[in-house]
């Protein structure tokens, strides 16, 4: 299937590095926001390209530990080598499927070389104005950013948030002219694979059925009575992550345009959306990374099959009425949806884990209301895991972080003119191994609210007074 393209976003991965976003007019900044994301999406396909090195890496530590081990321990675990072996073989089966998306949305992207990137910085000394599109310099310079490397993607868990500080090729390379990856984009690789598994398993389904289940269900009661006969519901997904409930909405025959801005996702998504062609096509295994929490051996180095089920047939859906249309836009929520030409497009937006991706919440609400049509719905399912709030832990420079609680942000709602339809809490697996003695679960607020009116914010009120950030934290030991 290939998902329709819209405007100003690409389709899928392969139009992301010509098209992006350019929301600047002039030729130059247009010309550095291009080699911004140039930058941005070489370090995350040198990323993807160090899977199987980072991952024989793993497996040699485990081998190294074990063989610390005195005779008679080893003899109660004498089929610890053939576990190494299997997870050898398990990373190997991962390597293929990384090595056959990269290859999907370029043959250099799989093993080439790649464009130059004059401006990637060294890990030791970022510059500003390079680096990662999202990254501090896009921000503290006030570039409009296209696609961006999932800064905030990945926080699911509490951690492999925010943007590696640059991973490519420059000035002071080791020898073999590549810098190594950075750990965040090491961790975000397994991270898609433990993605792909919630989006695009048979596995998933239980953890599927308690946030997308419930918000298909909502668009249903939502959407009951629609009588247009012209065009079908315009559903936006921002943060669409692998686009799973994107196809599920288009397969209720809406129309679903999933909005996403990490290339990491990207790439994953539009490889499974575009270029897988059988139910379980690949196989991945997801959960061999990390030993801990496993009942048994063989469920940390299981198989998981993927996709679950063709994305084409899923958009079709059983509902015997025309096909919804599916899109995807690559690009920043904030940017690409507070465009003027954006205004009242979507009659629903839905928003599941995505709105504490926000440097500014409040700016979330308002560019959601900005693009629903009047009297159009709000649907949003998550938790509040801000992930921006430990930034500078791992970025130079303070990243913009306002963290509220979910009072603040009902309240701030209502006063931009959102009413409350309904509201409920509900328990919400984000990518949990189903078999693990460790799961995250999130009492995620659900929540259904129309826009009864226009949020008019005061033009006095635009900017905020600039002031400096605090100095930063005493030294601790590292
Ligand atoms: C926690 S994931 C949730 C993904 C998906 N909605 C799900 O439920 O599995 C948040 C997603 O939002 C994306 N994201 C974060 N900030 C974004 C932004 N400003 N614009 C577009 N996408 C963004 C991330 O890359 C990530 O894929």
């Amino acid at each position: 299937m290939e998902a329709e393209e819209r405007r100003p976003g690409p389709t899928g991965a392969d139009a992301a590095i010509s098209s992006g976003l350019f929301s600047h007019d002039e030729e130059h900044s247009r010309e550095l926001d291009e080699e911004a994301e140039q930058e941005a999406l070489n370090r995350i396909i040198l990323a993807f390209r160090d899977y199987p090195q980072s991952a024989e890496w793993e497996v040699a530590r485990w081998q190294f530990n074990y063989t610390q081990l005195p005779p008679h321990h080893k003899a109660l675990v004498p089929h610890l080598p053939a576990k190494l072996a299997a997870a050898r073989r398990a990373a190997q089966t991962n390597a293929f499927f990384i090595k056959s998306l990269l290859q999907a949305f370029s043959p250099e992207a799989a093993s080439g070389p790649l464009p130059p990137s004059s401006m990637l910085p060294h890990p030791e000394n970022p510059e500003p104005g390079a680096g990662s599109g999202a990254g501090p310099a896009a921000h503290s310079h006030g570039h409009t950013h296209g696609l961006a490397s999932c800064g905030a993607a990945c926080g699911a868990e509490g951690q492999g948030q925010g943007q590696a500080k640059g991973a490519g090729r420059g000035p002071g390379d080791k020898e073999d002219g590549l810098q190594p990856v950075d750990s965040h984009d090491v961790e975000k690789v397994r991270y898609v694979l433990k993605n792909i598994a919630r989006d695009w398993s048979a596995e998933g389904a239980a953890e599927r059925a308690m946030s997308y289940g419930k918000i298909l269900d909502e668009l249903k009661v939502v959407f009951k009575d629609w009588s247009n006969p012209n065009r079908a519901p315009r559903v936006l997904i921002p943060g669409a992550g692998l686009a799973r409930l994107c196809v599920e909405v288009a397969g209720l025959g809406y129309e679903a345009q999933g909005n996403e801005f990490s290339y990491f996702m990207l790439l994953a998504s539009s490889f499974i959306l575009n270029h897988t062609t059988e139910p379980n096509q690949y196989t991945i295994h997801p959960w061999m990374h990390s030993n801990s929490n496993h009942l048994s051996d063989e469920d940390q180095l299981r198989a998981v099959p993927v996709p679950d089920v063709l994305p084409a047939q899923l958009a079709e859906g059983t509902h015997g009425r025309v096909p919804g249309l599916l899109s995807m836009c690559a690009g920043d929520f904030v940017e690409v949806y507070s465009e003027p030409d954006q205004r009242g497009l979507f009659d629903c937006v839905v928003t599941c884990f995505f709105i504490d991706t926000a440097h500014n919440v409040l700016k979330y609400l308002e560019v959601i209301s900005h693009c629903l049509a009047p009297g159009g719905t709000w649907i949003n399912l998550g938790p509040l895991l801000y992930h921006w709030a430990d930034a500078h832990t791992y970025l130079p420079g303070m990243e913009l972080s306002i963290e509220l609680s979910l009072d603040d942000i009902r309240t701030a709602a209502q006063a931009m003119g959102f009413r409350m339809v309904r509201e409920e809490m509900l328990d919400a697996p984000y990518m949990a191994d189903p078999r693990s003695m460790h799961k995250t679960v999130y009492q995620a607020v659900f929540w259904t609210m129309t826009k009864e009116r226009d949020w008019e914010p005061p033009a006095a009120a635009a900017a905020a007074t600039p002031v400096q950030p605090p100095p930063p934290p005493p030294p601790r030991k590292k």
